[in-house]
């Protein structure tokens, strides 16, 4: 057997060991069946419960022994619930979620890939049945922007406070995330001709494609980076002269996401843009309960990437197994699928993965089930 490919399973907080708990046993199931080269360690860090007893949401060290696994596979982090509880450890949201943030920046994972796809099964927000075809990929900008974590807060607690929030934007950041977007858009038109079922965009030029990529930004107000994103938009742009572009504010995004999302392909949006994005494509595409997420770094094998859903620990329903572990299983799909580029066998696991939570997603998504129900008819369909 092939050296095996190492995962750190992070749980972290409120529902995201009871869902990480459905996506081990999944793991388990198809690691038996095929002998997947696949092995894990669980830790008990980064989480509330690390920080109340050591002072720290996760060790100094935390990264360097991170660093040594092929992939993180992470449940979600923040008050872990249940919100009844008045007696519960609370950490500001800003010191729980840090460690994704450090491992985000520290391990590169420059891309966020969240797709939206309304499968067969998933609650239909939208009144429209157009929405039957909403099929887009947003990629957020994962390294850099609002996010870098520069600032600071001064003459604090005084009435002549001052807070700063620094946004930084490279041109080497925005350039690689954009050319990542068009490359997938190539992608997906290939994947979507070779099962026949095309679509077709058009352009502000007027140019029809198979594929479509429109870039976020608010340049009318940030100007800056915004200007640059343009910039390097139309660069990169003449390199794929088979795709449409696209541009949209940021402000007729959100409209335009509820409006008509099933005109989308591939959003391409800054780091905090994009977050929020992705809040309202994953209730387009059915909800927190199903909406995958990962963070990837595509051109350094020897630094992990991470996989953990779109939603936090949701401390309103944690403790209750009412968790829908869909999201968490069909990003472990995701985890297999990328480790897949190692170990062809793991492609393959990723894939029947998916194939089985769709299925069970298909069949049994109008039913009310608790975490373990949803994440135990999964296991049956794995054989
Ligand atoms: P959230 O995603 O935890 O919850 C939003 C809403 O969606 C809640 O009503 C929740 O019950 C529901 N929901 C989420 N996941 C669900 C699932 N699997 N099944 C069924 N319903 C689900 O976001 P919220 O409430 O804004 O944040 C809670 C905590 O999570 C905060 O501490 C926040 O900082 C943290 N957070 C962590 C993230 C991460 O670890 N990646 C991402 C987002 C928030
Ligand atoms: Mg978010």
């Amino acid at each position: 057997m092939p050296q095996p490919l190492r995962i750190a399973v992070t749980p972290g907080d409120g529902i995201g060991p009871e869902v990480v708990a459905e996506a081990i046993n999944c793991l388990e199931r198809l690691r038996k069946k095929h002998q997947l080269p696949l092995e894990w360690t669980r830790f008990p860090w980064p989480s509330h419960a690390w920080h109340e007893q050591h002072g720290e949401v996760m060790p100094a060290d935390a990264l360097e022994q991170l660093a040594h696994y092929d992939a993180i596979l992470l449940g979600a982090l923040g008050d872990p619930g249940p919100a009844d509880d008045p007696e519960r450890y609370l950490l500001s949201d800003s010191v729980s979620l840090a460690p994704l943030l450090d491992m985000r920046k520290g391990f590169d994972q420059w891309v966020c890939e969240r797709p939206a796809r309304l499968l067969p099964g998933a609650r239909q927000y939208l009144a429209d049945d157009r929405a039957r075809d909403i099929d887009m990929l947003v990629i957020r900008e994962n390294s850099e922007g609002e996010y870098v974590g520069q600032g600071g807060r001064l003459r604090q607690g005084t009435e002549h406070e001052v807070a700063t929030q620094m946004e930084v934007f490279t041109r080497r950041g925005t350039e690689r995330i954009i050319r990542y977007g068009f490359e997938q858009a190539r992608l997906r038109a290939e994947t979507r001709r070779a099962e026949g079922r095309q679509r077709e965009f058009r352009s502000h030029h007027g140019q029809v494609a198979e594929s479509q990529v429109c870039i976020i930004t608010k340049r009318n107000a940030l100007r800056y980076w915004g200007d640059m994103y343009t910039e390097v938009f139309e660069d990169v742009a003449r390199d794929y002269p088979d795709v449409a572009t696209h541009h949209e504010l940021i402000d007729a995004a959100c409209m335009k996401f509820v409006q008509a999302p099933w005109a989308f392909d591939v959003v391409v949006a800054s780091n905090l843009q994009g977050d929020i994005l992705t809040d309202l494509a994953a209730v387009l595409s059915g909800g927190m309960g199903v909406a995958p997420s990962c963070n990837l770094n595509p051109d350094n094998p020897d630094m992990p990437s991470m996989f953990e859903p779109t939603h936090g620990s949701a401390p309103d329903i944690a403790g209750q197994g009412l968790a829908d572990p869909t999201a968490m299983l069909f990003t472990a799909a995701r985890m297999l699928e990328w480790l897949g580029r190692r170990e062809p066998l793991l492609a393959r696991a990723g894939q029947e993965l998916f194939d089985a939570v769709a299925a069970d997603l298909a069949e049994n998504g109008n039913q009310r089930r608790d975490t373990r129900a949803i994440g135990d008819s999964v296991l049956a369909r794995l054989g």
